[in-house]
């Protein structure tokens, strides 16, 4: 099938060429973003394939419709960029990688949480220049802690099971309760109880209508002073401004994140000569108790390697007019 990917790197292509091998696909590579701009491009493809931060609205939809393009194929796990209604609507189907690596994202949580804890990232600096001083450096042990985990699908329970190992007590909210909670040695909770109680607090849910703000500042509120708060799920899970204020008055001790709301201006991109205008974010980066990656998480060689098979099989599936397994509906 002849396959348009949107918003491609170097990494992308050196990975799907290399799945391509067991498929007869036909793969071209933009580097621009699918949007209302650049949808025409794919004039011609029957598929697009497309990331985190592509637009699919109803009106980029129509567009790709109008080019002939019959599937929308993520190469990722969420699908919140995308109106699945709208393309219900417009015939076009659209397919997902539901599972490829959930111990990349949950092992960058573990990161996360470890450099903000003892502070690996200044100790770094600080030994390159010579300087061996302690002032400043001191963490706590993990052992004991108390970490909440919202959401206990494939990433969150990964991510539980790191934490035990860490001898942390892991107590956990969902909107499903499921057997394989108890045999891991969550203690299943409601979200009131997993604020009061949890030193650490990690969203593994996804964003959906429901979870949008979900950590706010009547949230916040609730959290242990001193809280640490990890986000590698989406930047929307969060209201960044309640989250700075809660940084100034001391209520959110540490903060980790991976995603950002307006991430899809910054992230994936090297910004490194232009100045960046989101007042916002550079607020966020002048805290030393915050740490920042730019959607990372998933970057591992295997999360790669299975992202590539998976969506180049649910192109095909699709081209031979098989079963989607992999297909997101309305
Ligand atoms: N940073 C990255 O690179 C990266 C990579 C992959 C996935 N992600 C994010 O991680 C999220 C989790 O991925 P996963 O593979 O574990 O997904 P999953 O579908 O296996 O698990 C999501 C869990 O969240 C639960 N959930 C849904 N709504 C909820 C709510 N309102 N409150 C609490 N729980 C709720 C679901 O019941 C499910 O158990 C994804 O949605 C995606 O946004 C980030």
């Amino acid at each position: 099938m002849n396959v348009l990917f949107f918003s491609s790197k170097v990494y992308d292509s050196t990975f799907f060429n290399a799945a391509n091998k067991s498929h007869q696909h036909k793969l071209s590579y933009l580097e621009v973003p699918l949007n209302k701009n650049t949808a025409v491009l794919a004039n011609g493809y029957g598929a697009v394939c497309i990331f985190v931060n592509d637009t699919a609205n109803a009106e980029v939809l129509r567009l790709l419709a109008e080019q002939g393009v019959k599937l929308i194929a993520l190469r990722c796990a969420g699908f919140n960029n995308v109106d699945l209604g709208a393309a219900a609507e417009l015939g076009m189907k659209v397919v997902r990688v539901p599972a490829y690596s959930p111990y990349s994202v949950a092992e960058h949580t573990l990161a996360l949480i470890l450099t903000l804890n003892r502070k690996t990232h200044r100790a770094y600096n600080r030994v390159k220049e010579g300087n061996f001083a302690l002032n400043g450096l001191m963490g706590f042990d993990l052992n004991g802690k108390t970490v909440g985990l919202i959401g206990l699908g494939k990433i969150g329970l990964v991510t539980a099971k790191i934490l035990k190992g860490f001898g942390c007590r892991v107590l956990g909210y969902d909107i499903e309760k499921r057997g394989e909670f108890d045999e891991i040695g969550i203690e299943f909770t409601d979200l009131s109880s997993l604020y009061a109680n949890s030193d650490i607090i990690s969203l593994h849910c996804p964003l959906t209508p429901q979870t949008h703000h979900i950590i706010k500042k009547e949230t916040i509120a609730q959290m242990k002073p001193g809280v640490m708060l990890i986000n590698t799920s989406r930047g929307a899970l969060v209201d960044t401004k309640a989250v700075i204020a809660a940084l100034k008055s001391g209520q959110i001790k540490y903060l980790g994140i991976d995603v950002y709301e307006e991430e899809a201006d910054l992230f994936f991109e090297d910004l490194s000569d232009r100045v960046i205008q989101d007042d916002v974010f550079m607020r966020l980066l002048s805290f030393n108790n915050v740490l920042i990656t730019g959607h990372q998480a998933f970057f591992t060689s295997n999360a790669l390697e299975s992202i590539a098979g998976i969506t180049l099989q649910n192109i095909a599936d699709f081209e031979q007019g098989r079963q989607l397994e992999n297909e997101v509906k309305a």
